[in-house]
């Protein structure tokens, strides 16, 4: 397995001004059917639409990422008849959107662990992710039953299962390599909308250095539109990567010291 984008605390990574690899927490689907006195499901049938136009609104932006936070680790909490619910519009999803993804040039991943939604689930994932695997329009990623610490979690032990490790210190690029998201950048943008401004376990590891960006936008409400707002306001901010400004100005560029630590002499 190989690496193809280095760590944001090791190297400083150019920031373009589209952000190549945009996440979201999609929050606000109970919220926004609540408003309307309708049941909470009704939200989520309307994020699954605000989702699709999501995806175009960043293909038409040439956003390379999309990473999309569905399902947590912790949302098995909900009452059984939500989390019924929301399994059978993830089913459902899968049904009708992998062949449009696929005609769309949309490579589909998707992370968090598959065994508690079903053979059915697992198998429409398998067939999603095999098909679209020579896409590269979009990479769109679905975290479904993931958190952030069963991801690092899950890292931790398949390098400790692995013989060739054993005896070493672990360091960034061997965790790297075993965490799901290890085909992709680091997320340049985030975005939570709904108001609530946590990360609520989403890519512990992976958002070291990204821009966080918060909305009282519902999810359901969230279009082009708002993620141009969110895109605008990420393009004003200054990504120093630990810099001071001066350093990033061409007008004064300043020399870059090699880091030292407190045991060099
Ligand atoms: C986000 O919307 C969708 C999921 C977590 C599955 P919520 O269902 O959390 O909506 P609110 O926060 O209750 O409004
Ligand atoms: C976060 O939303 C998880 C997803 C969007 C899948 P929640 O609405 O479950 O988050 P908390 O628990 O309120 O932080
Ligand atoms: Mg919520």
């Amino acid at each position: 397995m190989t690496i193809r984008f280095s760590s944001s605390t090791r190297e400083v990574p150019v920031a373009a001004k589209v952000p190549r690899h945009v996440a979201i927490i999609l929050d606000g689907n109970g919220r926004w059917a609540k408003r309307r006195f309708l049941p909470r499901f009704a939200g989520h049938r309307q994020g699954v639409e605000s989702l699709r136009s999501a995806i175009q609104a960043c293909v038409e932006r040439k956003i390379e990422f999309l990473t999309i936070f569905a399902f947590s680790s912790e949302n098995w909490r909900r009452p059984t008849e939500e989390v019924t619910l929301l399994r059978q519009l993830f089913l459902s999803a899968l049904e009708s959107e992998v062949e449009k993804m696929h005609r769309n040039g949309i490579c589909l991943k998707i992370i968090g662990d598959l065994q508690p939604f079903g053979s059915r689930i697992i198998e429409l994932v398998r067939h999603g992710v095999d098909l679209t695997a020579g896409n590269s329009r979009l990479t769109l990623t679905i975290a479904a039953n993931y958190g952030g610490r069963w991801d690092l979690l899950q890292a931790f032990n398949r390098i400790r299962a692995d013989p060739a490790q054993a005896g070493k210190s672990i360091t960034e690029s061997d965790l790297e390599k075993h965490l799901s998201m290890n085909y992709a950048p680091e997320p340049d943008l985030f975005i939570r909308t709904g108001g609530e401004q946590r990360i609520s376990n989403f890519l512990l590891w992976n958002l070291a250095y990204t821009e966080l960006y918060f909305t009282e936008t519902l999810w359901p409400d969230f279009d082009s539109k708002a993620l141009d707002a969110a895109i605008a306001w990420y393009r004003e901010r200054e990504r120093r990567f630990g810099r001071t400004s001066e350093q990033l100005s061409p007008a004064s560029p300043q020399p870059v010291v090699t880091p030292t630590n407190c045991t060099s002499s």
